[in-house]
């Protein structure tokens, strides 16, 4: 309809003094408003309790990200001119209506107003935030549509996390809801699904028959950094491998889709977190290594004798007929040598071979790279003669490049949530079943079965005992 297309949208972000506002969702914003990919008449509110107005906070935003912005004055001047700022207390009801009559006042008189609420809070603001707006009746969507983006973590375990996604459901429906996990929207996350489907040549070889096992890692040199305070609580498993691992492990071992429309690729997902074996706590121990970065405790907000894990690695099985027996070793650290994010299929050794042990010593069985982050590539190693009069046989590799240039993933998402499209956005009973995959294994470590915590130190590819780990026939495959 041509009246509701040109209808206000309004884009108001709780937390907007916090570091992602400011370094992640105004420049993408931005971004955005720059190419003209925003509704018609798009504006900005940025809502915190800080002192400060209009002027200072896009003073503030402008010297944080001066790089993402400076190279296109006017367009900056443009967007600047849209972002208004407005002190209050998300959980709070009085605030809240507040802001209603301050987007309503400025809405020209019309009577209905497009909305999409953006939660970068601390989580324990959630479910406060979400009934003061449902208190304040700013999630009726009577009024246009009310969209809400919640950021990741979502929960601390998987009580909480239901708890949770009970008390936003009493106030909103699931399709109001947008839970953000920013993995999803990187181009080669969303490669895996055109790779694997859009591709014949590897689904046929894309189970137990064919595959070794799986290797998903999420490797990272930054340091926990100012961010201790929340880290200590979170841990690696809380803060990467709920979210992030585990989806990349659903898109990578899923079932083929019938569509690639939300619901049809969250369904598959959902059955593939649920078919993951919950192991006992014994299991959760000896299937898990875990490590801390020397230095770690030496932070502000770190305990002297914390035994949060700033690094793990899992050894997963899917209990289902397509990966029986097939194990996913997942890891991810901080502090580790270079950042790299790679999901690494490693097939089989073919069932016979035919050549000497001396001719075939440069045979190494099939690997296919698909390389998150950086250098974006998919690398597949084959086996080939080397030339020479001998037969002798060496591993190359094929590589595809992506090209450069690709834009935050937080744009995509961004735009899909204004959309209304929640393809890249994870459904509650995801949340619940990865919540379901992690919590033994924090379980496992809180209890006298914890397996040792064994420290590394920085700038290393983790603790020595995650390479005993996955030995003696396998091994990680780093950059
Ligand atoms: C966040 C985690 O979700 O993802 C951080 O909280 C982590 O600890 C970050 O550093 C990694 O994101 P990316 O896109 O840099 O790989």
């Amino acid at each position: 309809m041509a009246d509701s297309e040109a209808r206000q949208f309004t884009i108001i972000i709780f937390g907007a003094s916090g570091d992602l506002t400011q370094r992640k969702l105004a420049p993408a914003l931005f971004h955005l408003h720059a190419i003209g990919a925003l509704p018609e008449r798009c504006r900005f509110i940025a809502f915190a309790r800080s002192e400060m107005n209009d002027e200072s906070y896009r003073r503030l935003l402008f010297e944080v990200s001066t790089d993402d912005y400076s190279s296109d004055a006017q367009s900056w001047l443009d967007f600047a001119k849209q972002v208004r700022y407005f002190r209050g207390s998300s959980n709070d009801v009085t605030s809240l209506k507040r802001l209603d009559d301050f987007i309503r006042a400025d809405s020209n008189g019309e009577t209905k107003d497009d909305r999409l609420y953006y939660l970068a809070l601390s989580p324990t603001l959630y479910e406060g935030t979400i009934n003061a707006l449902g208190d304040a009746g700013m999630l009726d969507e009577s009024g246009g549509v009310r969209r809400l983006v919640v950021e990741k973590p979502f929960g601390t375990n998987l009580k909480s996390a239901r708890l949770l996604n009970e008390a936003i459901h009493a106030r909103a429906n699931e399709h109001q809801l947008f839970r953000i996990d920013h993995y999803l929207g990187k181009d080669t996350v969303q490669n895996l699904i055109v790779f694997r489907f859009g591709n014949t040549i590897f689904e046929p070889l894309w189970n137990r028959n064919y595959i070794d096992h799986v290797q998903i890692s999420v490797l990272e040199d930054l340091e926990v950094g100012d961010r201790a305070a929340y880290y200590e609580h979170s841990g690696v498993l809380r803060d990467m491998f709920q979210s992030h691992l585990l989806q990349l492990l659903a898109l990578a071992a899923m079932e083929p889709p019938a569509t690639n429309h939300a619901d049809s690729l969250r369904d598959e997902k959902a059955k593939v977190l649920s078919a993951i074996r919950k192991p006992s706590p014994e299991r959760a121990a000896t299937n898990s290594v875990r490590g801390q970065y020397r230095g770690y405790r030496q932070l502000d907000g770190v305990s002297q004798a914390s035994s949060t894990a700033t690094y793990a690695a899992l050894r997963l099985f899917i209990d289902n007929w397509r990966w029986q027996g097939v194990p996913f070793y997942l890891r991810s650290g901080k502090a580790l040598r270079q950042k790299y994010t790679e999901v690494a299929i490693q097939f089989r050794e073919p069932p016979h071979r035919i050549f000497d042990d001396e001719d075939a010593s440069g045979l190494v069985p099939n690997m296919l790279r698909i390389v998150i982050q950086p250098n974006e590539s998919i690398r597949l190693t084959i086996d080939n003669k080397k030339p020479g009069a001998r037969l002798r046989a060496e591993a190359q590799e094929l590589e595809y490049k992506f090209p450069m240039g690709m834009r935050d993933a937080y744009e995509r998402l961004l735009l899909d949530a204004i959309a209304g499209d929640a393809s890249l956005f994870t459904r509650s009973d995801e949340i619940e079943l990865s919540w379901g995959v992690v919590d033994p294994y924090i379980e496992a470590w809180e209890t006298e079965l914890a397996a040792q915590l064994y420290p590394y130190e920085r700038g290393t590819w983790g603790p020595n005992a995650a390479d005993q780990f996955i030995a003696p026939n396998r091994y990680w495959s780093n950059p």
